[in-house]
């Protein structure tokens, strides 16, 4: 091999990922979190564009608050608006299912639709970025769904897919069976899971519940005050998990690990392959994932799964790039 060859291939190993953000962030979430951590790891992540998607929040009120959070950071990354509802789940059938633990986007009524232009803006990267991108979906799966009922062809070009979604063995967290992100849109988590995407690297309640946030953590991000630890404070404080209503309140970090996993991988401890499927059955069950030994469909690739973490290492890293003074 000659030197220019194992230069280039140094400096390919060395160089931040391309990656695409999809996310549902409220007033200031955890995905905004994700947001800052991102922002702050440049040695490891480039971030080509942010796109949004409803979630916690419709998705126009997700757009903002990306907006606000990147201006914050001193960041101009394009952020897209996506899609303004599930493919099938509605906010009628959400109030048939019986008392959630939380509702998301679906406890208002959805405002009135702007023009979408975020799965347009994935494909079009997608299609133009010769390595092929890295996809951080942090919130219902229904953006990165359209792109690939558009355009199968591109879950080639997805270099690895890393997902906050789903609960493979522990309970749900927004009805009893199911996750929140893959509640929120069921069909949509399917549609991905069962697609050709070379590599699926799931962050779900399984591995989340075992990284839980303290009063004690949030006090030590707290006691250093920047515009986004006051944003912080405010939103950790009063709105959930409330430590300033009640000191023993407890939360976990969800996208946060997700976005931690691109920034230094080696806090996670156990993992397992396994073929999973969503439930979409209208139920009880309705987004429930479901673990598999055989493909569900044709073609469709295993997921990594993600099942325990070195709690200190992501705890101190996700301190660390949130309490950071400059941008
Ligand atoms: O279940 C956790 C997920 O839903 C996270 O993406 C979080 O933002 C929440 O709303
Ligand atoms: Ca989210």
């Amino acid at each position: 091999m000659n030197a220019a060859v194992l230069l280039a291939g140094l400096v390919a190993a060395q160089s931040p990922e391309r990656i695409l953000i999809d996310t549902d962030p409220g007033d200031f979430t955890d995905d905004n979190i994700a947001l800052v951590m991102c922002v702050r790891s440049p040695e490891r992540v480039s971030i080509l564009g942010v796109t949004a998607v409803a979630g916690n929040v419709w998705a126009p009120h997700g757009a903002a608050s990306a907006r606000r959070t990147l201006r914050l950071l001193g960041q101009n990354t394009p952020v897209h608006l996506g899609a303004q509802q599930p493919l099938v789940h509605t906010r009628e059938m959400s109030q048939r299912e019986g008392p959630l633990d939380f509702a998301g986007a679906f406890a208002t009524p959805k405002p009135g639709s702007r023009r979408e232009t975020a799965v347009e803006f994935m494909i079009r990267t997608l299609e133009r970025e010769p390595e092929g991108v890295t996809l951080l979906a942090i919130g219902p799966l229904t953006n990165v769904a359209r792109v690939l009922q558009q355009r199968p062809d591109l879950a080639a070009k997805v270099r690895r897919l890393v997902i906050m979604g789903g609960n493979v063995y522990v309970p749900g967290n927004a009805s009893k069976a199911a996750e929140f992100n893959f509640w929120f849109d069921p069909e949509a988590a399917r549609i991905v899971l069962r697609s050709g995407i070379p590599k699926n690297i799931l962050f779900g309640l399984d591995i989340c519940n075992k990284v839980v946030l303290t009063r004690e953590i949030f006090e030590s991000v707290v006691r250093r005050l920047t515009p986004i630890t006051r944003l912080y404070r405010d939103s950790f404080g009063n709105g959930f998990p409330g430590f300033y209503k009640n000191p023993n309140a407890t939360g976990f970090l969800w996208d946060e690990l997700a976005a931690a996993y691109l920034i230094d991988p080696a806090f996670v401890t156990r993992s397992e392959t396994r073929y999973l499927d969503v439930e979409t059955t209208f139920g009880p069950r309705y987004g429930a994932t479901l673990p598999l030994n055989a493909p569900p469909a044709p073609g469709a690739t295993a997921v990594e799964v993600m099942l325990d973490a070195d709690v200190d290492r992501v705890v101190n890293l996700y301190r660390k790039l949130l309490t950071q003074t400059q941008s």
